[in-house]
């Protein structure tokens, strides 16, 4: 192996240690990296747009993907993005945030863990003057002049389109169909949103029961246990109604594991459509994906720079999608991005 050629004493060793640790908690307390100059942006007088963006972290393919597409796309725009991974914790993203206005970013950008206890950090935002945008999920604050506009997915409309599939693939049944549900991350938007308007759409057929729903968290890990669970306390399981793909992909394997054939013993519905639930579901063990598209880096990055320059956006901005059979989605299979 090379030698470095550099001699280190314990108490040289210990100032570069103090250093880094410095520099680290100055960085924010998730995982932070920072593309392009890191000295640039408002507060280091150059020009280029310099975006401070909070993640929730890395919990599914979605989220990859997602973090890909805000990466790439600040790359395309030639703008400075400093990432925080918050690693599924809001106070990490609370102190990303503090870390950012210290920092004296020009656009905050974050997607919310949760919904509620965000008004104390971003009234702090809006008194530095540091607009904030909202990517992928909502908060719960009253007043809207918190943020500027939120970018993302409607996750009502999502349950909702996942519900009328069910009404329809069970509309010759004559008894209880039974369905467990597999939650997101308790206190998350698309938790609470795919819940309610799946709730509302299956309430059309009353022979369609949720006899147990609970969280998953969004993972694949949290998904099988889950449905081990489910599976042991309900002897007669007819549907899963899984949140997101990676929790589906964990339950397929308790599925199997119980001696079950997904996709025909258990009816499975999920939402997101990524490639490994879109691989899935041509493979027959889905049966119907409601898409959440995870690609708003290039929306993002348009509108962190109309906010910038004081230019009027809209206060919603919503994702086009879709939904997918079996059929369907052996065709958009090949073409899939992500
Ligand atoms: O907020 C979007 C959701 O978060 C995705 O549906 C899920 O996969 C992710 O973890």
């Amino acid at each position: 192996m090379a030698k470095t050629g550099i001699t280190l004493t314990r108490r040289g060793l210990g100032a570069m240690l103090a250093v880094g640790l410095l520099a680290g908690g100055l960085a924010g307390c998730g995982n932070s990296d920072t593309g392009g100059d890191s000295d640039s942006g408002s507060s280091g007088g150059n020009s280029k747009l310099v975006i401070g963006f909070s993640q929730v972290g890395a919990e599914s393919g979605w989220r990859t993907a997602n973090t890909n597409s805000i990466k790439e796309a600040a790359t395309t725009a030639g703008y400075e993005l400093k990432f925080d991974d918050a690693q599924g914790k809001q106070e990490n993203q609370i102190k990303a945030i503090r870390n950012f206005i210290q920092q004296k970013v020009d656009v905050i950008a974050f997607s919310p863990v949760v919904e509620s206890g965000w008004d104390t950090v971003l009234k702090e935002a809006k008194d530095a003057k540091i607009p904030v945008i909202l990517t992928d999920r909502a908060v719960d604050s009253a007043d809207k002049s918190l943020y500027k506009t939120f970018i993302g997915s409607d996750f009502v409309k999502e349950g909702k389109l996942a519900g009328e599939w069910l009404v329809k693939e069970k509309s010759a049944a004559t008894g209880p169909v039974n369905i467990v549900e597999l939650q997101g991350t308790t206190g998350a938007a698309p938790a609470n949103d795919r819940k309610k308007g799946f709730a509302e759409a299956i309430a059309a057929n009353p022979n369609l029961k949720v006899v147990a729903s609970q969280s998953g968290d969004f993972t694949r890990a949290g998904g099988k246990q889950v449905m081990e669970q489910f599976l042991r306390a309900n002897p007669k399981i007819d549907v899963l109604f899984a949140h997101n793909d990676d929790m589906g992909l964990g339950a397929l394997e308790a599925i199997t594991a119980a001696g079950k054939t997904p996709g025909k013993d258990i009816t499975i519905i999920t939402v997101d459509a990524v490639k490994d639930g879109m691989q899935a579901l041509a493979d027959g063990k889905f049966n119907f994906i409601a898409e959440c598209s995870p690609l708003l880096g290039p929306q993002l990055m348009d509108l962190a720079k109309k906010v910038k320059a004081g230019e009027e956006v809209p206060a919603r901005v919503e994702t086009e999608e879709t939904t997918f059979t079996q059929e369907q989605a052996k065709t958009a299979l090949p073409n899939r991005k992500y």
